[in-house]
């Protein structure tokens, strides 16, 4: 699939939105981690400064940070747009406008924009698009896939998510997806086909609720691991 700058809308969900979105605890954060399709979010940059070990990777890092910021100037808009256009489908609660949320997802995009071009020096952000990723087998601790997989279910196939899952669970101990629902606030239509087809090869899968919630409904996440996962891996022991 050949991926545009044109075809991006960029929109990125900040530091704390990420920790209560896949319920991080302080151990899970001493884990390497590695986030798919983290775009313009800010939880790479602030998990780093705060001695994190992450990787993010999106098929957007293969453009420079000007690049990406003038098309962030470009979609901003449309995106607010159309939240205001589907407000019901949001819980007006944390975030309390349309504005607001103009503001915390600005703010999130500013700081992984300054740390772009120095974290992709050093490997922090790498370009890369599921169903597959340059990485060994169990690189990561935990695999974190926030408003990818599941939110664009009637674009992306069921295939085409069992493909991922498994490239995941081959990368990381531990596979988290947030949210379940896809577009419109409506249960992905593939969460339930896809947990008995990765039962049967013996994956384990569990959904739990977390406490973040914007879209109505949108409170659970989805863990997943490899039948032959063992014990998780710490920060630092990866690449050894
Ligand atoms: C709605 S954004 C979510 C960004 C971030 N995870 C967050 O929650 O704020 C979806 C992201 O998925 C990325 N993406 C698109 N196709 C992908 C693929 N095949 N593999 C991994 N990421 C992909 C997009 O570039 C975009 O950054």
């Amino acid at each position: 699939m050949s991926y545009t700058l044109s075809e991006v809308v960029p929109w990125g969900r900040s530091y704390d939105e990420y920790i209560s979105m896949f319920s991080l605890s302080p151990a899970d954060l001493k884990q390497r981690i590695l986030g798919c399709g983290d775009g313009p979010s800010s939880f790479n940059s602030i998990l780093s400064s705060k001695g994190g070990s992450v990787v993010s990777v999106d098929p957007s890092y293969s453009f420079t940070a000007e690049g990406i910021r003038k098309r962030i100037k470009e979609t901003y808009e449309v995106v607010l747009e159309q939240a205001r256009k589907n407000k019901d489908e949001f819980i007006w609660k944390n975030i309390s406008s349309v504005e607001e949320l103009g503001r915390i997802r600005m703010a999130a995009m500013e700081l992984f924009l300054k740390d772009f071009e120095n974290g992709k020096a050093v490997g922090r952000y790498i370009s890369g698009s599921l169903p597959q990723l340059p990485f060994h087998d169990k690189e990561f601790g935990i695999a974190l896939c926030s408003h990818f997989l599941f939110l664009y279910s009637e674009q992306l196939s069921e295939g085409f998510h069992f493909s991922s899952i498994r490239e995941l669970c081959r990368v990381a101990h531990e596979v988290r997806i947030f949210p379940i629902l896809e577009l419109g606030a409506k249960k992905s239509r593939h969460v339930k086909p896809l947990v008995a087809a990765l039962k049967k090869e013996h994956y384990r899968t569990e959904i739990k609720k977390v406490l973040y919630q914007f879209q109505k409904g949108g409170n659970e996440m989805i863990i997943i691991k490899s039948p032959n996962n063992c014990a998780h891996h710490r920060a630092g022991s990866a690449t050894a």
